[in-house]
């Protein structure tokens, strides 16, 4: 069959072949540091549910079950600041989610929570509020950043990890086919709300944990705050109120400005500028079946990464030994067996680590390392004997 094309449109503007479009997509959120977050006379989570509305909110909250269990009287306060507030209608009782890694791993729980969206009629005037954990944080975020395409969200961290580091930033997500953060999106919050009487039921495992992360950050951004960890490492061990207050204000503040002055928020590059020690750390989480907390995995693989910089000729071996010993310090335990788990040609697991982290992103491996206690560098490419030489010297060293 013969066919006849159309004729040409006319070259007028509509005809062009090209739409040139430019979104820019602002964003600002508050992160406080307040104390007694649910006191009736703190306004705080008030007027950040209520911020730019003249009208009703609802709001639903979401709270880590450990968090929740730590205090028997936490939800009648929940119930109670929510219902001195006429403008906010709190749709539901707090809701709990199971605490710990295991939200992430557990896609029923997120069936759940899209099921509790529809039934309660969540939607994106509403505000959730959760309570809870890196993992409940990153597992509701991930919920209310998919539900509806995106319901407003305030965090209110209640770990030393979750409020120096991961609560501060852009990032959500849970755990797919033994991968950290396959499934995962990138939204702001609406605020975050830090608030230090939270961390004092934390177990004192989780409370060293988290603070793996202020570590990291003076490791790759801050020489003075490395020299403040080593000076007051006794404060922080015993967990003093003041210590820990400023060393999650100092690493929030770092986490902060990288995300918003990086030049690279969503992470379309290469590079993860704030995950140093971060390769080893995720795929060991991994290997030890998530029996390591995310903080402690951390340790190690900053440790790892220290030598390798040490064996590289980039690292001076006295501040390797300062790492060396301020983790000690801190009670880290510096190795872990799964770190020693070999596939069926003999190759050692963890190693697989590099290839999962350069997947996670695309594009070129680019990993941290370090050239002095305050500063890294970017390098693309990781000798794998060195590598191994590197984990041998950190077993000796546990
Ligand atoms: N989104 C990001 O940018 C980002 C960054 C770093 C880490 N993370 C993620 O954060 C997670 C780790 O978070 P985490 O270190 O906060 O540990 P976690 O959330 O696993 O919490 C550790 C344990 O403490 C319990 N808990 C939480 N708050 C408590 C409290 N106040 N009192 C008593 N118990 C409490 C939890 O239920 C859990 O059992 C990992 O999944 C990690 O991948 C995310
Ligand atoms: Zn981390």
């Amino acid at each position: 069959m013969l066919t006849v094309k159309p004729p040409k449109p006319s070259q007028d503007a509509d005809f062009e072949d090209l739409i040139e479009q430019k979104i820019s997509i602002p964003a600002d959120y508050q992160v406080y540091f307040t104390r007694d977050v649910f006191d009736l006379g703190n306004p705080v989570l008030r007027q950040e549910i209520l911020r730019q509305s003249e009208l009703q909110v609802s709001a639903a909250v979401f709270v880590d079950a450990s968090v929740m269990a730590a205090d028997p009287a936490l939800e009648q306060k929940i119930t109670d600041y929510f219902t001195a507030s006429a403008q906010i209608n709190l749709l539901s009782a707090p809701i709990i989610v199971p605490g710990g890694e295991a939200c992430k791993n557990d896609p029923a729980l997120l069936n759940d929570f899209y099921q509790r969206v529809i039934e309660l009629a969540i939607d994106r005037h509403s505000c959730i509020v959760v309570i809870g954990g890196g993992a409940v944080l990153d597992f509701v975020g991930y919920g209310a950043s998919t539900a509806h395409r995106g319901i407003r969200l305030i965090r209110v961290p209640t770990t030393v990890l979750s409020q120096n580091d991961s609560g501060v930033g852009v990032k959500n997500g849970i755990n797919f086919a033994h991968r950290k953060n396959f499934l995962g999106t990138f939204s702001t919050p609406d605020a975050v709300i830090n608030d230090v009487d939270f961390l004092y039921t934390l177990s004192p495992r989780d409370q060293r944990a988290g603070m793996a992360e202020a570590i990291k950050v003076s490791l790759i951004r801050d020489a003075g705050f490395f020299d403040w960890l080593e000076r007051h490492v006794t404060q922080m061990v015993s967990f003093e109120v003041d210590a820990v207050s400023y060393s999650i204000r100092h690493s929030a503040r770092i986490h902060a400005r990288q995300i918003a002055s990086g030049g690279d928020p969503f992470e379309k590059g290469s590079a993860r500028p704030l995950d140093y020690g971060h390769w080893l750390a995720h795929k060991l989480e991994a290997l030890s079946d998530y029996s390591v907390r995310h903080g402690e995995a951390v340790a190690i693989g900053m440790l790892v990464d220290a030598r390798y910089s040490n064996l590289k000729g980039l690292l001076d071996c006295a501040s390797l030994e300062r790492l060396t010993r301020l983790l000690k310090n801190f009670g880290f335990t510096l190795w872990h067996d799964s770190l020693q788990q070999h596939d069926s040609q003999g190759q050692l697991l963890v190693m697989q680590g590099l290839a999962e982290f350069r997947e996670h992103l695309g594009g070129e491996l680019t990993i941290t390392l370090l050239t002095s206690l305050g500063s890294g560098v970017e390098v693309h490419e990781i000798d794998d004997e060195l590598m191994q030489q590197s984990l041998d010297w950190v077993r000796q060293q546990a």
